[in-house]
């Protein structure tokens, strides 16, 4: 098969579009034809080496941790899917990824893909969208009535986290720079803050959840939004528990894990017509650099897809 692989850690040079074996199928695992997979930032820092004292990779290594695809076999264990099977998921980031024909993954990380839209749409959602679910719902518990301020609200992760939370009925406020307020208002935010034009601590009052997408200096001004008693979860940084007790307040990192159930729920919510997903650019599985070097520019709207079946 053909797949995009790295054999040593660099720039987005290292990705090489080649011949790889196909992937051995355990007999937990589907075997899933790729339709498409999508690209996320830690792709290419996965490529570049940022994760390397935690998860010891080996070499030649197949980037990407999102596909849309249909099951073309299914391991003798593997009860709840059979060949044929439109499914999505966002797999085990230990094991070789999908941007590749074909790629192997458990079972028990796979769910039935949203009927209502294409592959390319599907493959965009499994990890921003299980990473926006896991912080809001089961970190921060947010509910109806609840004030949330999410930072980069056009980014990947961002533009699910402010739908989901106002399927919770909560009040939205989201951070990005005035070109892309319009898109913020699409999504749903009830207040848009220019980042870039203020700071958004002189703005931002009295929040329940802070949802943390940039890290630094952006973690840092965070703290003094929150009410007393809110909850500040980042995806970027451990916040300091220190910090967290001086300002009253909870603070958790979230590594995002899969979730079969949780995708299911998410499937739902797109084929009754209440999350949608905004595609900046669809690649050919060829240009993996291209959008590799897109994303890297931090400045993405919504999300970077692969297409790898025509
Ligand atoms: N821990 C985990 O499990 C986990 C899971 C998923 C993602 N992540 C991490 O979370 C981060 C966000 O991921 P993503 O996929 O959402 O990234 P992304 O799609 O690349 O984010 C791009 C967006 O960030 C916005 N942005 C950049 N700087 C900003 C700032 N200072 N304030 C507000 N918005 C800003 C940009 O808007 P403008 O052009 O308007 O600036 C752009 O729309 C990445 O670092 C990623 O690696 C972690």
């Amino acid at each position: 098969m053909k797949a995009v692989r790295i054999h040593e850690y660099g720039k987005e040079t290292v990705l090489h579009y080649e011949d790889a074996p196909l992937p051995e199928t355990g007999d937990d695992d589907v075997l899933i034809r790729v339709h498409a997979a999508g690209v996320n930032p830690v792709d290419w820092k996965i490529r570049e080496g940022y994760l390397k004292e935690l998860i010891p990779y080996e070499f030649p290594l197949t980037l990407g941790w999102d596909v849309s695809g249909v099951i073309e076999e299914a391991g003798s264990k593997v009860t709840n899917f059979q060949k044929g099977d439109a499914v999505y998921s966002r797999p085990d980031i230990a094991r070789n990824g999908t941007y590749a024909e074909y790629v192997a993954v458990n079972s028990n990380e796979v769910a039935l893909k949203p009927k209502s839209i294409d592959h390319n749409h599907a493959a965009s959602i499994p990890l921003a969208g299980l990473t926006a679910w896991q912080a809001l719902f089961h970190i921060a518990q947010l509910s109806q009535g609840q004030r949330v301020l999410i930072h980069a609200a056009a980014g990947g992760v961002g533009s699910f986290a402010v739908q989901f939370a106002k399927t919770r009925g909560a009040h939205v406020i989201g951070t990005a720079s005035a070109g892309k307020h319009e898109y913020l208002h699409q999504l749903g935010v009830d207040e848009a803050v220019d980042y870039a034009g203020v700071q958004f601590e002189d703005v931002v009052k009295d929040v329940d959840v802070v949802f943390d997408t940039i890290g630094d200096d952006t973690l840092e001004r965070s703290w003094k939004v929150l009410k007393g008693g809110g909850h500040l979860v980042s995806i970027t940084e451990i916040p300091s528990e220190e910090k967290a007790k001086a300002h009253h307040v909870k603070s958790d990192f979230l590594f995002v894990q899969p979730n079969a159930e949780q995708l299911g729920e998410i499937a739902d919510l797109v084929d009754q017509g209440k999350l949608q997903t905004h595609l900046e650019k669809v690649f050919p599985l060829e240009q993996t650099k291209d959008a590799h070097v897109l994303s890297q520019t931090g400045r993405v709207k919504g999300k970077i897809v692969l297409q790898v079946i025509e």
